[in-house]
């Protein structure tokens, strides 16, 4: 029996025989379920095969096949995979073809739609900033590991990702320019600590390094993917700064990290590697193809996680660090 993997949503609620849930704004509702339906939907996030979730909750499988075809009338249900390996090159393009689609889910968070409307706050921004540095400055933490537990005989890839960290270690210095020109001054800066969410995504690319290149490589392809599509990331900036008073001068370092990028090539760095495997066996391709996805649920969550922490009337700013003294 083959899977049904669900498109990305949020805010599953599991009610007596109703699931609500949230993709991209628009709330769903799915009824009349049976109880069992209602236990065994969350395992329809995961591309596991429907015989399987029928057995571990106990659910018929007619019943699954029948929300399975519901699902996909509704347009929220993934293609599936075809069976067998895949060579690196095919495995690329079908990246390449849900990329935009996860792109546009990275970018649903209602951060953006509040801070374009001019009902966010320069707080807001700042805040954004402040988790763009610690994210990008965490990149010592997970490119060093992915050189280092790339397999030997794979020494082009394991080039081009030392290539990569080489180029890109001191990038937080883009942020931290960006953050002086907001007012903040530089030790404030260097002083703050992350919000959890930043960490969690740091170590995130820690586990996929540690799992495997590919799973690595593709996540840190889709956040190469938010400076090759300028449409969504450096337009969003431009448009947002009026509202809220934001200098040329901290917005230029952003944009200036893309010029970086684009001339390193970054973005096509995914598609290089790719190329170095003549075949990915099915389960490493969807392996991989799964760690994508966590991204940009992770990239998702960190949006609203900023936006709720530095939305709070009573955040000033900078997060101070833990003190044993005081807390
Ligand atoms: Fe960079
Ligand atoms: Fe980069």
């Amino acid at each position: 029996m083959t899977a049904a993997m669900l498109k990305k949503l949020y805010d599953l609620n599991k009610g007596h025989s109703t699931i609500s849930f949230v993709r991209r704004g628009v709330q769903y509702t799915v009824e009349p379920l049976s109880s069992k339906v209602v236990q065994a939907f969350p395992y329809l996030q995961a591309r596991i095969p429907l015989d399987d979730i029928g057995q571990i909750t106990g659910t018929a499988v007619e019943e699954l096949v029948h929300l399975k075809e519901e699902l996909r009338r509704e347009n929220l249900v993934e293609e599936e995979e075809g069976a067998g390996p895949v060579n690196g090159r095919a495995f690329y393009a079908r990246f390449r073809e849900f990329l935009p689609d996860w792109m546009r889910e990275a970018f649903s968070a209602p951060y953006w739609e509040v801070m374009l409307s001019g009902k966010g706050s320069k707080q807001l921004y700042i805040g954004y900033l402040l988790e763009l540095y610690h994210y990008t400055r965490n990149a010592n933490r997970h490119m060093p590991l992915v050189v280092a537990a790339c397999p030997s005989e794979w020494k082009e890839v394991k080039r081009m990702l030392a290539t990569h960290y080489f180029e890109e270690w001191n990038h937080y210095d883009f942020f931290a320019c960006a953050l002086i020109a907001m007012g903040i001054p530089k030790s404030d800066v260097e002083a703050s600590d992350p919000l959890p969410s930043t960490l969690e995504m740091s170590n995130f690319m820690r586990q996929a390094a540690r799992t495997s290149t590919l799973c690595y490589a593709i996540c840190s392809a889709i956040l190469e993917g938010t400076t090759e599509d300028s449409g969504n990331y450096g337009e969003y900036f431009r448009r947002i700064a009026p509202h809220y008073g934001i200098p040329d001068k901290a917005i230029q370092p952003l944009f200036d990290h893309l010029a970086l990028d684009g001339d390193y090539n970054h973005s096509s760095l995914f598609e290089q590697i790719c190329e170095q495997f003549p075949e990915i066996s099915r389960r490493e391709a969807e392996r991989a193809m799964s760690f994508g996805r966590q991204m940009i649920d992770h990239i998702y969550l960190w949006t609203e996680h900023i936006h709720q922490y530095y939305g709070r009337s009573g955040s000033h700013g900078v997060r101070r660090k833990f003190d044993l003294a005081r807390d």
